[in-house]
């Protein structure tokens, strides 16, 4: 099982250099409670920006598979569980368990063909910014949840298979 987490504003905008930008608590806290403790799959850059963020504490997740098509770079994290992923497609495309893709841009674009479901939180508004989401066929998908508030439409979309 292949899930993409991400939030996004009405541009698909998702993010701005290495960082996200919005500060939006209460998606912070809904992306938490969906991946503590799992399974992740994110690039090099989303990996280094939530070090930068998380400092001395670890990363608040199971393994971290962390892509980069630079074979020489090994990660040595002293706090989480890292897995280098040098070969994305072959990655994803054989990985059976359930599994997070947490970004950023470049790494949701590679998983969307493999998804199973789609996290998406539609954050209200338009920001400023350098990294997108790229187009979704929503005709792929059904909407199987929703929760509206006054900053994000936060949404579940499963694969019609
Ligand atoms: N809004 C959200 O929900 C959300 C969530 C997460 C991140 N973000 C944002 O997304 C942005 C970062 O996105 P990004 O696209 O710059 O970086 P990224 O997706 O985090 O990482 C990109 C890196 O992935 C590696 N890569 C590319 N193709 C690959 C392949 N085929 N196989 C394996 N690895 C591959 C490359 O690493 P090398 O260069 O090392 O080869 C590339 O630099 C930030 O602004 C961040 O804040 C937003």
């Amino acid at each position: 099982m292949i899930n993409l987490i991400w939030a996004m504003d009405k541009n698909q905008l998702v993010g701005d250099g290495d960082r996200i930008p919005w500060h939006i608590k209460e998606d912070l806290l809904y992306y938490k409670s969906k991946t503590n403790g799992k399974v992740v799959l994110m690039g090099d850059t989303t990996y280094y920006s939530l070090k930068s963020y998380y400092k001395t504490k670890p990363l608040p997740y199971g393994k971290i598979y962390v892509a980069t098509i630079d074979k020489d770079l090994v990660i040595n994290d002293e706090l989480n569980e890292v897995i280098m992923v040098y070969d994305l497609i072959s990655f994803i495309s054989n990985y059976k368990d359930e599994l997070w893709v947490c970004g950023g841009a470049t790494i949701y674009k590679l998983s969307l063909p493999y998804a199973d479901r789609l996290y998406i939180s539609f954050v209200k508004g338009e920001y400023k910014g350098d990294r997108y989401f790229p187009t979704i066929d929503f005709n792929k998908y059904n909407r199987t949840w929703e929760n509206d508030t006054d900053k994000v439409l936060y949404t579940v979309y499963e694969k019609v298979k």
